[in-house]
């Protein structure tokens, strides 16, 4: 019976039943992907700050791979006017948010604004808890293309899923009301199980308190470091990877073309982590369809950087057209643990759009190791106890790292004396329309490279790095007898 229920649910993921947008403005189809302002600027923003970033990432191709929406996050307002409507802090923005936004706009971009579902914002600035409709209004006359409307100072109204609703979907109904279509993007933290109502309401919600620059490091500001997924209902901050991934992965399916779970900004290229730390971090995000919004001070960017944030193979999984979060298959503690506690490796699978699967080693110890998976593991969703069709199908294994850009191009792009490998504007088309073919393109941007393949029955077996992943795209072959092991 369990299995039965199990079985629907992820069978309702994998049909994409109700893929109209949650909030029903038609945004988000895909994960949003951008830049904030926070985990790099804090309070320190201004408009050359956005302007000057917004260069950058148009500079660097950053725009012609999909990244859309520039996102300024808390300390741009100056309170409210005498009539009760928002107005921007004029000496930080001298041409208003609206002259800003025009800018944005003509530099082929996307404007984000911030707000918190209280009486004040994270950082004490007006909230919007009982000015909905005239925030809403403001800013849509502005031409604000998105929210990030925070949790902060919210008068106790929080507890039960209904006070918490009631206090985003006025937000919801309110930028309804406008007639402009602005990307809603939930920011409460995981508190009384937004997944739960986040879908009918936003574009995407945080499930949890604020991600760190830091992988598996435990801090006691981050709630529910013991309990795990549906038992986490309390806000906080200082989360690792591994805790915000160990939370999400109980509720995958709440996740559709319109509305995302959110695990919070990136942090590639912040410092803290390793190269290797980085790589999955972006893996997990793609694979999960959080929204990939980067935090990066793009004038002091380096090559490894560049390199990941450019991957458009994995942002290709990202970006898919199926949306459909990976599950995770299997996870089992291992021996080797850092100080941090307990070591784990993980198997993920996903559904890919022209029957493409996606495969993902997750390697959270502090080893490096081979690690396995049949067929059967694979295609678990599709068929329980070895029955899925596709088991007795041969497929291609395509490395979604093996196409990384190397040092010396990534280093052009930002000297700018190289091309970008792919420029999805320059195929004429947006890059949601290249993302969004069927079966997607077999180029090496897209694909990453061949590295094998696996015979009907058989099983995958990778060598994932300490603290890594092995992201593996699986097409079909169409001739089984092309198979080569
Ligand atoms: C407002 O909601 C209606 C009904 O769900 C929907 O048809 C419409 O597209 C929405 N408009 C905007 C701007 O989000
Ligand atoms: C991508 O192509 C477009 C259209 O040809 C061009 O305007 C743009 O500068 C190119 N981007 C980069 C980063 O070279
Ligand atoms: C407006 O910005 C200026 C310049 O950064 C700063 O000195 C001032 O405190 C800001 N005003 C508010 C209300 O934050
Ligand atoms: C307050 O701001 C709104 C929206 O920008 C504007 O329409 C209104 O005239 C302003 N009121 C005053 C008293 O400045
Ligand atoms: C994966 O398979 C190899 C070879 O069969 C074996 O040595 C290894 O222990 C397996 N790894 C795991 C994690 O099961
Ligand atoms: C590109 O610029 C970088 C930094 O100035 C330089 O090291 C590199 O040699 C240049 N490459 C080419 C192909 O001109
Ligand atoms: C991509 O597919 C086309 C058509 O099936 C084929 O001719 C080409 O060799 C493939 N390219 C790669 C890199 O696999």
């Amino acid at each position: 019976m369990v299995q039965l229920e199990i079985g629907a649910a992820v069978l309702a993921a994998v049909l994409n039943i109700g893929t109209v947008s949650a909030s029903n403005n038609g945004l988000a189809l895909t994960p949003q992907m951008g830049w904030n302002t926070w985990s790099s600027f804090g309070c320190d923003v201004d408009a050359s700050v956005i302007l000057d970033t917004t260069r950058q990432i148009v500079k660097y191709g950053f725009k012609d791979i999909g990244y859309e929406y520039i996102i300024l996050d808390d300390c741009w307002s100056d309170g409210r006017n005498a009539t009760g409507y928002l107005q921007p802090n004029m000496t930080k923005f001298p041409d208003g948010i609206k002259g800003l936004a025009d800018q944005i706009h003509d530099l082929g971009m996307k404007i984000g604004i911030y707000s918190s579902a209280g009486t004040l914002t994270c950082a004490r600035y007006a909230g919007s808890l009982g000015y909905e409709d005239k925030d809403a209004a403001v800013w849509a006359e502005w031409g604000i293309d998105y929210l990030k409307y925070d949790n902060c100072f919210n008068e106790g109204q929080e507890g039960t899923e209904k006070l918490s609703f009631d206090r985003y979907n006025a937000m919801s109904v309110a930028l309804n009301k406008t007639g402009r279509p602005i990307l809603y993007s939930m920011c409460n933290w995981g508190v009384d199980g937004p997944w739960l109502f986040g879908p009918t309401i936003a574009n995407s919600w945080r499930i949890a308190g604020d991600l760190i620059d830091t992988f598996d490091r435990d801090d006691p500001q981050c709630p529910c470091v013991e309990k795990e997924g549906l038992d986490c209902k309390v806000p906080g901050f200082y989360c690792s990877i591994m805790n915000v991934v160990n939370k999400v992965v109980y509720f995958p399916s709440k996740a559709f073309p319109g509305a995302w779970n959110d695990l919070d900004l990136l942090q590639v290229g912040n410092g803290a982590m390793t190269d290797e730390e980085y790589i999955t971090h972006f893996s997990l995000w793609a694979a999960i369809k959080s929204p990939m919004v980067m935090t990066n001070v793009f004038a002091k960017i380096d090559a490894r950087t560049l390199s990941i944030l450019q991957n458009t193979a994995v942002l290709a999984v990202s970006q898919d057209s199926a949306g459909s979060s990976a599950t995770r298959r299997w996870r089992y503690f291992v021996d080797d643990t850092d100080v941090f506690g307990q070591g784990e490796i993980q198997l993920f699978t996903g559904t890919l759009s022209g029957s493409d699967r996606l495969v993902l080693f997750l390697n959270a110890g502090t080893k490096d190791r081979e690690m396995n998976a049949t067929l059967e593991e694979i295609f678990w969703e599709s068929g329980v106890g070895g029955t899925a069709p596709q088991i007795q199908e041969a497929w291609d294994t395509y490395d979604l790292w093996g196409g990384r850009m190397s040092n010396a191009r990534a280093a052009g792009i930002i000297a700018g004396n190289a091309t970008i490998p792919l420029n999805m504007t320059a195929q004429g088309g947006s890059p949601r329309e290249v993302y969004a073919q069927t079966p997607p393109s077999n180029s090496t941007a897209l694909m990453g490279t061949r590295v094998g393949a696996v015979k009907p029955g058989g099983k995958i077996t990778v060598h994932a790095k300490a603290h890594g992943v092995v992201m593996l795209r699986l097409r079909q072959q169409l001739d089984k007898e092309k198979d080569e092991l």
